[in-house]
Parts: structure tokens; C-alpha cells; sequence
């Protein structure tokens, strides 16, 4: 049972998903729906060398140690930890619109071993150069547009063989009942920049995370 509700939890969500049916119109058949956009097809050797891991904190170990990283949305630095526990950077840079979730923690160092750079992300991130970090793992905005923004700024500012990790690989949020623009900004970073995705890493509710490489110039 995925989905474990009270009995009034139940009835009320029987009501709303006959509403929900009615006014939204998600299906066409399953085929492409007016609601849900359908992702592009890639072609197979985008996708040649894929692995498939059993969580994102698998991916950490198979990512190069030392080096520029960064982290695009930090919230409390969860994450963050892990990545500087695991792959130990030489420089971590943490980009968020608003640190005060991480800098309220006692228990972390980041605040004060990491460069933040507080603001848009996409804004942030443009100001530094060009091929500058091994690898990024991006988790900020997941509005389609906010995705898009992040990636067009990270696609350069990785080095050429370096990856660009992306979090919450979802169309449908669950949780919050909003959709996510994760999958379509990644599949067009995919097929317009081939950019080849090396892992596929799952999660317990599917907030899945991918890993792509940039191409060597
Ligand atoms: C899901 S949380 C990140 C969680 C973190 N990566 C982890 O796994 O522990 C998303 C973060 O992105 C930040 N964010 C959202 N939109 C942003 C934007 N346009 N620029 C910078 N940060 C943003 C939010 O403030 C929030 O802290």
C-alpha cells in the first residue's frame, strides 16, 4: 500500500480525485495528455551507459574526490554534509536564495568551510567562470523555468567530462501535489548539448536523481 490514509482521508480523497478527473482532464488514453507534457524520446546512445544505483548518496563514491564542487539549493545543508564527508572538496560552493535554514544549524561546519553565494541561482552561478567545477549536484528551483535557468547556466560553468547531477528527477511531486521540471529541462540539456546521463540513482518515493556527463571538447 503505498498510500496510507485515515478513513475520513479516504473519503474526501475519493471525492476530489472523481473532481480532479473531471475538471482536469489528465488522461487522453495513456498516451500524451494536454495536461502532462510527454518527454522527448532520446536515442539509445544517450542512455548506452547509464547505471542504475540504489540512492543518490550511491553516486557520491563514484565521483571524482578534491576539486571544485558545488551545490545549487542548500536548504539546511543535509545534503551538503555528505557530499563534503564523501567526496571531500578543495572548494565547496553552496548556491541558495536564502541560507538562514543552513546558518541556524549548530551541528554543521559548512557555513563556515563553504563559499556561499546567497541570491538566484542562475544569477550567482554566471558570475564565475566557465569550466570551473568537477561536478555539480543541482536541487534549487523545480519549476520548469527555474530548471531551465539552472541548467543553462551550469552546462557551461562545468568542465568539459565533468557532471551535472540533478535531484528530484519527477514530473508529479506527490508530497506537494505540484508538477516538477526536472525530467524535461534534463532531457533537453540531453539532446541538445550531448550531455550523456551516466547514473540513474532511485528513491523510496521516486524523487529520483540522474547524473550526466558533459562531452570532452
Ligand atoms: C529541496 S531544497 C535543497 C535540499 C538540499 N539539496 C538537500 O538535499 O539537502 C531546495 C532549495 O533551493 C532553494 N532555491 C529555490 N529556488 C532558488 C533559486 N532561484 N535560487 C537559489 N536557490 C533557490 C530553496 O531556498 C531551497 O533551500
Amino acid at each position: 500500500m503505498p498510500m496510507v490514509m485515515t478513513p475520513e482521508q479516504n473519503d474526501w480523497f475519493s471525492r476530489m480525485r472523481g473532481e480532479w478527473l473531471s475538471v482536469m482532464r489528465p488522461f487522453d488514453g495513456y498516451g500524451p495528455s494536454a495536461l502532462f507534457q510527454p518527454l522527448p524520446a532520446l536515442p539509445p546512445e544517450l542512455l548506452a551507459d547509464c547505471k542504475l544505483l540504489p540512492n543518490r548518496y550511491a553516486i557520491l563514491p563514484l565521483l571524482p574526490k578534491g576539486g571544485r564542487v558545488a551545490e545549487v539549493g542548500t536548504q539546511e545543508g543535509r545534503f551538503a554534509d555528505h557530499i563534503s564527508a564523501e567526496c571531500r572538496p578543495e572548494e565547496l560552493h553552496l548556491f541558495d536564495i536564502d541560507f538562514s535554514p543552513l546558518t541556524r544549524r549548530t551541528d554543521t561546519e559548512l557555513a563556515r568551510t563553504a563559499t556561499l553565494h546567497e541570491g538566484d541561482s542562475a544569477n550567482m552561478l554566471s558570475r564565475l567562470p566557465d569550466d570551473y567545477f568537477d561536478w555539480m549536484y543541482i536541487d534549487g528551483d523545480h519549476s520548469y523555468a527555474g530548471v531551465k535557468r539552472d541548467v543553462e547556466v551550469a552546462r557551461t560553468k562545468v568542465k568539459p567530462g565533468g557532471t551535472l547531477v540533478f535531484n528530484d528527477f519527477v514530473m508529479w511531486s506527490p508530497v506537494e501535489c505540484i508538477d516538477y521540471g526536472v525530467p524535461h529541462a534534463v532531457c533537453e540539456l540531453a539532446l541538445n548539448h550531448n550531455f550523456r546521463f551516466t547514473h540513474f540513482a532511485l528513491h523510496q518515493l521516486m524523487y529520483c536523481d540522474v547524473a550526466l556527463r558533459r562531452p570532452e571538447r
